[in-house]
């Protein structure tokens, strides 16, 4: 146990950076005016009292000195394996601290009856993307594994908690956090699309389904599709599924590679991408805004949610946690280092718009022209 004391430490750091962090409140309704042309140009949206900092991106990414360092010490393999015990202790920590019951959470899905849902999402000819089969987030199988599976709601609700800190509790964090990230997109399609229905949703990467059911509650009259990598994760998105009240439209899982679906063309009016991109090396994410653009039909909105280059928050991480952060997330540096409003206009996107809809994250919506 050699470890726990400079872990215990690292706990109360973050604890106490959520903390110092509270300071961005939650924009108001009225403070989502978008001003965005309905052109074909990219435009940047100032939205309510979340700030940006000084910075294009963290100086702790891409090909700076410091981000330079930070990847030789992850990548000195002794330092690495303690650096990944170290993150995962203090995610555990830190979330039972913020009164998220990690290992009660984990225990109920390792116990119920979620085993049984694999062989009615498995798609055995699927072929795993390279980059997928790598160690990932602590875990040496990455996301294929009932462990990452059973604890990837609890992790979700971290990464609120940390984006949110001031919030009274993790619901009225989910709230804000989610909450923010639909009304971008509902504003986005009322405003760009001739036909303001959203009748089919795709939920690209869609982990355990939180994501998907924000999406089923917000647009109760959609069809809403969740699509991942993991049948694991899937799984319990489905378990979970069938444990909550019924829907008219029951949420459809599907196991395939956001890349290359398989699905048919313009078949969608939504397509979300949340929390997916800043865990895929730059290709992927090439990839996968290419296939949104040919599934979603004219006038269809994409929305991608993830890290913001430009949160101040996350500019100025402080060097023991952005360290830990970037020995679990391999592919860090390539999101960071990606245009992602470049992307999405040599998809063939138009009236891209960025709002930060909260601290630490952005959200880019697009349009498929009509
Ligand atoms: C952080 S989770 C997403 C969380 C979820 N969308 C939410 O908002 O709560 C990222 C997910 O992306 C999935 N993923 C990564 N690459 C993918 C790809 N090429 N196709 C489909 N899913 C992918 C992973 O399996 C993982 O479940």
């Amino acid at each position: 146990m050699a470890l726990s004391s400079p872990l215990q430490n690292l706990s109360s750091l973050i604890s106490a950076h959520g903390i110092a962090t509270a300071t961005a409140k939650a924009p108001s309704r009225h403070q989502y005016a978008v001003h965005a042309a309905a052109s074909d140009t990219a435009t940047t949206v100032e939205v309510g009292s979340y700030e940006e900092g000084k910075l294009v991106r963290p100086k702790w990414t891409g090909e700076t000195p410091l981000s330079r360092m930070v990847r030789a010490l992850i990548s000195f393999k002794p330092l690495y394996s303690i650096l990944k015990l170290g993150a995962r202790q203090v995610l555990i920590s830190t979330a039972e601290k913020n009164n998220i019951p990690w290992r009660e959470m984990t225990k109920e899905i390792l116990e119920s009856q979620v085993y049984k849902e694999m062989d009615t999402i498995q798609n055995h000819s699927l072929v795993y993307p390279d980059y997928y089969l790598n160690p990932f987030h602590a875990y040496d199988e990455g996301n294929l594994t009932w462990l990452a599976a059973a604890e990837a709601e609890a992790a979700t609700k971290s990464m609120v908690r940390r984006a949110i800190p001031n919030a009274s509790s993790i619901d009225e964090a989910t709230q804000i956090l989610r909450g923010n990230w639909l009304q971008a997109i509902e504003q986005h399609h009322l405003q760009h699309s001739q036909t303001s229905m959203i009748s089919d949703i795709l939920d690209i990467g869609c982990s355990v389904g939180v994501s998907s059911r924000c999406l089923a509650d917000k647009f109760p009259t959609a069809n809403v599709t969740g699509l991942d990598l993991s049948p694991y994760f899937l799984a319990v998105a489905q378990h979970k599924e069938k444990r909550g009240a019924p829907r008219k439209n029951p949420i459809k899982w599907i196991h395939a590679n956001g890349e290359d679906t398989g699905l048919p063309s313009k078949s969608f009016d939504l397509v979300s991408i949340a929390y997916v991109f800043h865990e895929c090396p730059a290709r992927a994410i090439v990839n996968v805004v290419k296939e949104a653009f040919r599934l979603l039909r004219p006038g269809g909105t994409l929305a991608m949610t993830d890290n913001s280059p430009k949160s101040k928050v996350l500019q100025e991480l402080s060097p023991v946690l952005f360290t830990l952060m970037k020995s679990t997330e391999p592919f860090l540096d390539e999101y960071y280092l990606t245009d992602m409003d470049e992307t999405l206009m040599e998809a063939g996107f138009v009236n891209i718009t960025s709002i930060l809809t909260n601290p630490r994250h952005v959200t880019l919506t697009a349009t498929v022209p009509q």
